[in-house]
């Protein structure tokens, strides 16, 4: 097992990870970027070896790994504790940590306070946040401060309520207007990258042909630069009707299910543990005899 190495010094990226300017080479080259969720080291790993890019540690961990109904209800110390795992785990993938719903929404101050908290204690590559309008100023600031920002349109889940729920966005000619202002925007405010989820195809389409940062879609059609999916819809590992933009390429639930009920089968029928799986005695315990102990 390696171990991931340090950082050489602030803001300076740890060897063998993927520069930040090569994710805009990617777009530019036509090389899809490919980027997972992950909340843990043993994760951040799997995604690393298994050629991922970009790793977020997504605030969607608040529903999928710590069993609330939004994301509203991540906070601080859990994304820091999460981001901390993946990055430990995670050496060539850029590692994208979420600022969690209320750390970044009251001032400019507030959000770059979070962020370098990310940044010094998650050891986060960047940052992403959700939104336009009064983000912008937010991106202006982190990116000024040399945080890398990714920016998260279309439905942003930790304002669902707002738009009406969990649904696709920009379905109307003023909305999708409306959208591609807001991408042109964050990118002019210095976003690295774009998140677009749960936009119509065509949107998606002339979004990304018109900026030069590249776009990564969840339920946004196949002509975005890159695609991400949260690694739990992808493994199966949900319980909860999955949105109809995931595609699950693994049943580890079942997988998981069938170990738990085989372990409880083998505890209550005394099949585990083995004689192998025990440690055993010198014979003088065994035979029953007293035994000295050595002073
Ligand atoms: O929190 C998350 O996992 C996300 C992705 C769905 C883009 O924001």
């Amino acid at each position: 097992m390696t171990t991931r190495p340090r950082k050489g010094s602030a803001g300076t990226p740890a060897p063998g990870k993927l520069p930040l300017p090569e994710v805009a080479e990617m777009k530019r080259r036509g090389d899809r970027i490919v980027m997972i969720t992950a909340y843990d080291a043993p994760s951040a790993r799997i995604a690393d070896a298994a050629g991922v890019d970009l790793i977020l540690v997504g605030d969607s961990a608040a529903m999928v790994v710590l069993g609330h109904d939004s994301t509203v209800p991540a906070t601080m110390d859990e994304m820091l504790m999460l981001t901390r795992a993946v990055t430990r785990g995670a050496q060539r993938p850029l590692v994208i940590a979420d600022l969690p719903f209320g750390s970044y929404h009251v001032s400019v101050e507030q959000a770059l306070e979070s962020a370098i908290r990310f940044v010094k204690e998650g050891q986060a590559d960047a940052v992403k946040l959700e939104g336009a309008g009064p983000m912008l100023a937010r991106v202006r600031a982190l990116t000024d401060a040399g945080i890398p920002v990714m920016g998260h349109l279309g439905l942003t889940p930790q304002t669902a309520t707002m738009l009406g729920g969990f649904k696709a966005q920009g379905r109307t000619a003023t909305k999708a207007v409306q959208l591609y202002d807001d991408a042109l925007a964050l990118q002019a405010a210095g976003c690295f990258s774009l998140v677009l989820e749960a936009v119509p195809s065509p949107v998606a389409a002339r979004i990304t042909e018109a900026l030069d940062i590249p776009t990564i879609g969840i339920g946004a059609g196949p002509d975005c630069d890159g695609q991400i999916l949260v690694l739990h819809d992808l493994l199966g590992l949900t319980f909860q009707e999955p949105p109809k933009f995931a595609r699950r390429y693994a049943n580890v639930g079942e997988l998981i299910s069938q170990a738990v009920r085989e372990y409880c089968a083998d505890v209550q029928n005394a099949n585990f543990p083995s004689d192998a799986e025990s440690y055993h005695a010198p014979s003088a315990i065994k035979s029953g005899k007293p035994i000295r102990i050595a002073r």
